[in-house]
């Protein structure tokens, strides 16, 4: 009898797991901005180190300068996923035109009221779901670490659109098997030991030329953050 119960009840806990549903990816955005899940600092919104640590951020911004600076004419850049903005307010003038969009609703709105420039747009929209503005050149910065397979997937269907695509991924250090799947949210791939690769499976990422950019390690064996610049025609 008890046996029978127990069975019953494993049954019921396997199909709670079967639809445990994860949060819609803006509502898991929103909360991580509203909780500081990344961290404080002095804005409301906060990126986390990624996007503040002078380690990681100045060698990035030295790299990208550098690219924008390489066109006759500045090229106008869309950052997918453009967070707190710290970083790309570092960028804009390289460029002819900027456009830094995000998921997170009140993020954007912060934005507008904080970066004023000729140059520059911001517009809340999901990369996954949502047309992307038009633009030579994409940014997608520690974002798509955040995201599921299947929503990079939809991410990656559309960067073909942009002729040049400057990827930054957080990825274990030394090898590793990429793109375990993972639900979207605060964490990375980096909790499986995995990290993003767009060319390799289930992405097949379809590029003419890939270039390692920049590469920064961190302390303590917490892996590191790899710029890579995509030339898809
Ligand atoms: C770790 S932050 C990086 C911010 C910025 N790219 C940087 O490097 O400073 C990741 C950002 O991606 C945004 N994001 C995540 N999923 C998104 C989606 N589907 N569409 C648009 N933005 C998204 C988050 O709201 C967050 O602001």
């Amino acid at each position: 009898m008890i046996q029978g119960l127990r069975k019953l009840m494993d049954k019921k806990d396997n199909i709670g797991k079967k639809n445990k549903k994860p949060w819609p990816t803006k509502d898991a955005m929103a909360q991580v901005y509203e909780m500081n899940l990344w961290g404080r600092g002095e804005s409301d919104f906060y990126s986390g180190e990624g996007s503040h640590c002078a380690e990681i951020v100045s060698p990035y911004v030295r790299v990208l300068k550098s690219f924008l600076s390489s066109f006759k004419t500045p090229p106008v850049v869309c950052d997918l996923g453009c967070g707190d903005f710290n970083v790309g307010k570092q960028l804009t003038e390289y460029t002819s035109e900027y456009i830094g969009v995000d998921i997170v609703p009140n993020l954007i709105a912060h934005n507008k009221k904080e970066f004023k420039r000729k140059n520059l747009e911001f517009y809340c929209i999901d990369i996954a779901t949502d047309d992307l503005p038009v633009a030579d050149c994409a940014i997608v910065r520690q974002v798509l670490q955040h995201l599921s397979n299947a929503e990079v997937k939809r991410v990656v269907s559309k960067l073909a659109d942009y002729k040049y695509v400057v990827l930054t991924e957080h990825v274990p250090e030394g090898g590793f098997e990429p793109n375990k799947d993972i639900i979207s949210g605060q964490g990375t791939r980096l909790k499986k030991q995995s990290g993003i690769d767009l060319l390799a499976p289930p992405f097949n990422f379809k590029v003419k030329d890939e270039k390692e950019m920049l590469s920064v390690v961190l302390n303590n064996g917490k892996g590191r953050i790899v710029t890579t610049l995509y030339k898809t025609v």
